[in-house]
């Protein structure tokens, strides 16, 4: 278990945006079962396409006192501020944003809104709170551009963001930043690299190849399948949100990465050959004969890779999972929840938002 520091993050009102999402879902789930958080959870979260409440369910029946959901949007300055002074919010952690790349392609004006204008007003609101402790923006190690054959991105490396999702997420990184050094506003920052694990939307690389392979569905990889992330499990990004929450010092940027460098075709080709072992042994033909490879994304990022030598020297943080037991786990689990896939591929949970929520606006 994660012990904060005495006086600190963990008796506090929290607002996490975004919560409904991939990793937000995850670093809630993290905070209530593996920290010893004990304050309220302020759970904001517009449910977009990406967020399926759902997805803490189980939470929201076992912390009813302690865990709070508002539907939301973080652009929306009247509901923002309402939100701070009703909860009497203290900290927050900023995830909520739209984050596909191939999203931001076709239509970018829901990123600038909601990653840059977005950003904008919650910062705005955390000003205006008295008893402000800690606003830490979740941001992502794409801001830095493109890497070659050498090198990795520091805290140091110069942004060169390359499409509108990168451009947007910069963005907001440096409003955050101008918000400390302006106005003090006690900050923190986290660049990541690439995340994989439950719970992420099947649009993303690994669980879209976890399901096509499973359904004998064609497996696409962009262009020579070469690009290269560095993968980190999920739960690891959670565990270094709440070590920077907690002990992470106020106008810092922490680099967080998996050290764990592989082209995009060996992690569809090792999908492939777990989803085979687990569901699959007694199939003719093995599923790596599904990949197909398909034009390249405009501006694919060639490489990324982060340095954490900062957050593990200062903070005492590396990741735990290594990169074959973290697929097989994820494969396992997309396995052995096919209602909850089921409900978000056919946006079941969909009509679920509606009934409660009604249309969004
Ligand atoms: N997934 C990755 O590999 C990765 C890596 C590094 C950094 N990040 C960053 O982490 C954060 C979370 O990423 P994710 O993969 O969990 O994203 P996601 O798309 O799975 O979830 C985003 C969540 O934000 C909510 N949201 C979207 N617009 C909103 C708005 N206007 N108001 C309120 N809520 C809104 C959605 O409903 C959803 O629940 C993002 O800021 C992303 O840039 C992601």
């Amino acid at each position: 278990m994660i012990q904060s520091h005495e006086g600190n993050q963990h008796d506090h009102n929290l607002l996490v945006t975004g919560g409904a999402g991939f990793i937000g879902s995850n670093f809630i789930r993290y905070l209530f079962e593996q920290t010893d958080f004990s304050g309220r959870l302020i759970n904001f979260d517009l449910l977009t396409y990406a967020g399926n409440p759902a997805n803490l369910q189980d939470i929201q029946e076992l912390y009813p006192e302690r865990y709070v959901f508002v539907r939301g949007d973080i652009a929306d300055a009247a509901t923002v501020k309402a939100v701070f002074r009703r909860y009497d919010i203290e900290s927050v952690c900023h995830f909520a944003a739209e984050s596909h790349v191939d999203r931001s392609i076709k239509s970018p004006d829901r990123f600038i809104q909601t990653n840059i204008v977005g950003t904008f007003q919650l910062l705005e609101a955390a000003l205006s709170q008295k008893a402000f402790r800690r606003f830490h923006h979740i941001s992502t190690d794409e801001v830095f551009g493109s890497l070659g054959h050498d090198g990795m991105f520091t805290e140091e490396t110069a942004y060169q963001p390359r499409n509108p999702y990168s451009a947007s997420k910069a963005s907001s990184d440096h409003l955050v930043r101008a918000y400390a050094n302006t106005y003090s506003l006690p900050v923190t920052i986290s660049n990541c690299s690439n995340n994989y694990g439950p719970y992420q939307f099947p649009e993303k690389l690994i669980p879209l190849i976890i399901l096509n392979a499973l359904e004998g569905k064609p497996l696409p990889v962009y262009g020579d399948g070469k690009h290269i992330r560095d993968w980190l499990y999920v739960t690891d990004h959670c565990q270094a949100i709440w070590l920077i929450l907690t002990r992470g010092v106020a106008g810092e940027t922490y680099n967080i990465g998996g050290m764990t460098e592989r082209e995009n075709l060996y992690i569809v080709q090792r999908i492939c050959e777990l989803v085979d072992e687990l569901a699959r042994p007694d199939a003719d033909r093995p599923s790596s004969e599904l990949i197909r490879f398909v034009e390249d994304r405009p501006g694919h990022d060639r490489r990324y890779a982060i340095d954490f030598t900062k957050i593990r020297t200062e903070l005492d943080w590396q990741p735990r999972e290594d990169l074959d037991s973290g697929l097989k786990q994820t494969v396992e689990w997309y396995l052995g929840h096919r209602d909850w896939v089921n409900q978000v591929r056919t946006g079941e949970y969909r009509t679920w938002i509606k009934d409660h929520y009604g249309e969004m606006k």
